[in-house]
C-alpha cells in the first residue's frame, strides 16, 4: 500500500474511532477485524490516541491502522513514530500537507470545495476526505464535481450512517466512505466488542 488511492480501496467504510480508554484499542481493532473491517482511523482527539496506535499496531498486525484528525505538522510526525501506516486530515494547510508528505506515509487531506479540492489535486493527490460530507452537501456535492474533477476519488465522512451509506458508494468519485458509527462511545464504555463487531459485519456488507 503506498497512495492514498490504494486507502479507499481497503474496505467500503474506514472506521473514524475515538479511544478514551487505551484498553479499548486492541479490542476494538480485533472487533473490526472480525467483523470484515481491514482498517481504523484512530483520531487524535484524546490524550491516549498515539498509544493507542502503538499498541494496535504492534498487536493487531492485520488491521491497516492509521492516525485520524491530524491538524498540526508535529501530529503528522507523531503519528508516523507512533505506527500509523497512513494520515487523515479533517481539513487542509500547507504546513499539514508538508509534514505529512515528510512521513512518506499514504495520506488523505481533508476537503470540503472545489478550490480546496483543486489546490490538492496541484499539490498530486488524487484521493481527499470529503469532510464534512453531510453539512457540506452530501452525496449531490460529489455527484456534481464529478464531471469537472474526474480524476479526484472521495472518502466522504461526517454525518454518514449505515442508511446512507449506499447513496455515496453509488458514485463513481467515492471509494469508501468514513464514519463513526460502527464504534459508538456508548458500546466502547460498555466494553460489548461484540456489538462492534456486529456493526463492523454490517458495514463490510455495504459493497
Ligand atoms: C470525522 O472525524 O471524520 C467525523 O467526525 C466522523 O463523522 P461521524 O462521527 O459523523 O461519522
Amino acid at each position: 500500500m503506498t497512495t492514498g488511492t490504494d486507502l479507499l480501496t481497503l474496505s467500503p467504510v474506514m472506521p473514524v474511532v475515538v479511544i478514551d480508554d487505551v484498553g479499548d484499542a486492541v479490542p476494538t481493532a480485533r472487533a473490526l477485524l472480525a467483523g470484515g473491517i481491514g482498517v481504523i482511523e484512530l483520531t487524535l482527539r484524546t490524550p491516549v490516541a498515539l498509544t493507542a496506535i502503538e499498541r494496535v499496531a504492534a498487536e493487531v498486525p492485520d488491521i491497516v491502522v492509521g492516525a485520524g484528525t491530524v491538524t498540526s505538522p508535529e501530529q503528522a510526525k507523531q503519528a508516523a513514530d507512533a505506527g500509523a501506516k497512513f494520515l487523515v486530515t479533517p481539513g487542509c494547510t500547507d504546513s499539514v500537507l508538508d509534514a505529512a508528505f515528510a512521513t512518506g506515509l499514504p495520506f488523505l487531506p481533508g476537503a470540503s470545495t472545489v478550490s480546496e479540492a483543486m489546490r490538492l489535486a496541484e499539490r498530486g493527490l488524487s484521493a481527499l476526505k470529503f469532510f464534512p460530507a453531510e453539512a457540506s452537501g452530501g452525496a449531490a456535492f460529489l455527484k456534481s464535481i464529478a464531471g469537472p474533477l474526474p480524476q479526484l476519488q472521495f472518502c466522504p465522512t461526517g454525518g454518514i450512517t449505515v442508511s446512507s451509506a449506499p447513496s455515496y458508494l453509488a458514485l463513481p468519485n467515492v471509494g469508501c466512505i468514513g464514519g463513526s458509527w460502527l464504534t459508538p462511545a456508548k458500546l466502547l464504555a460498555a466494553k460489548d466488542f461484540a456489538a462492534v463487531e456486529k456493526l463492523a459485519a454490517e458495514a463490510a456488507a455495504l459493497r
